[in-house]
């Protein structure tokens, strides 16, 4: 069986990209696993401590034990989101523990998030868990740059933050960061933004984010490695295609799937109501949004 690792350098060379599919419910995971499948799709299903605390995913070991219940490891695999090492409240996180703790289950593949940290905490908090992490065959991604959005509160006005490129990942650190501490992929911020997670705001639509491709390229060029992409939610579609051939390998999406999966079942109190919505969102997403049908022939073929 292929490793995420060896996955992701064949769609970084393909320039094919992996979705990542976050599970605030644990209910969520059933018609995700299904409607990758069902496209023959490649994709990860992916849990952040944020889904534990603020939503419905339980703990890192529910979501774990409901994948396994579920997996099809030739179309999806497990991956541990955001461990942040300073929360989106400002609290100080006892990262490595939780880490630990996800090596332990089983997650192949984890993300160490020290992007509110100095940019030399931030390399030596990643390198902590990459010596932990790559023994047991276990693959990071780390933060560089303000991905904004999971902080409560409104955010600046868009078109500002993306005009001025405050807290886009700077091309100089991020060789630097790559070197240094060892992660094997990196999340950069380019111009998307985390759809909220707290307060009315949460069932609100994103704004449409735009991605700065020139910076992008200019980031893959000095990372070497597969690039990231948070806040996938709700991109201007050409622009996410288009960052996709310059160096995007993964992209997160949280915010449209969750919100299907909540407006449904406020409609309905029906779980199976809110599955299918949810099954049918992930298959436009991947069909018509991605149009990613049948890349795991190309990525990850038996
Ligand atoms: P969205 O909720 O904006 O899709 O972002 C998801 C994400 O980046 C999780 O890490």
């Amino acid at each position: 069986m292929r490793t995420v690792k060896e996955i992701m350098e064949n769609a970084r060379r393909a320039r094919v990209v992996i979705p990542a599919f976050n599970i605030p419910y644990l209910p969520m995971v059933r018609p995700i696993v299904e409607a990758v499948v069902a496209q023959n799709a490649f994709a990860l299903l992916e849990v952040a401590r944020l889904e534990w605390t603020k939503f419905e995913a339980k703990s890192m070991a529910a979501v774990f034990e409901e994948f396994s219940r579920w997996s099809q490891p030739d179309h999806v695999r497990l991956h541990l989101d955001h461990i942040p090492v300073i929360d989106e409240d400002n609290q100080r996180v006892d990262y490595l523990t939780l880490i630990r703790e996800a090596i332990a289950l089983g997650y192949p593949s984890v993300m160490v998030d020290g992007s509110r940290l100095s940019l030399a905490e931030n390399i030596a908090a990643t390198r902590q868990v990459v010596d932990v992490a790559h023994p047991a065959g276990v693959v990071v991604e780390a933060e560089l740059g303000a991905i904004l959005g999971h902080e409560a509160g409104p955010l600046p006005p868009y078109e500002e933050l993306f005009a001025s490129g405050r807290g886009f990942t700077d091309v100089e650190e991020c060789a630097r960061f790559v070197a240094e501490s060892g992660c094997d992929s990196l999340s950069v911020a380019i111009g998307s933004i985390h759809g909220a997670v707290s307060g009315v705001l949460k069932d609100q639509p994103k704004v449409e984010a735009r991605l700065n491709l020139d910076h992008l390229e200019r980031l893959h060029q000095a990372a070497g490695i597969p690039l990231v992409l948070h806040g996938g939610s709700g991109i201007k579609r050409d622009h996410l295609l288009a960052a996709v051939q310059r160096g995007i390998t993964k992209v997160n999406v949280g915010t449209e799937i969750r919100q299907a999966y909540e407006a449904a079942l406020r409609q309905t109190q029906d779980v199976a109501a809110a599955q299918q919505a949810v099954y049918e969102r992930t298959t436009w997403l991947l069909r018509d949004y991605f149009v990613l049908t049948g890349n795991r022939d190309l990525i990850n073929p038996s």
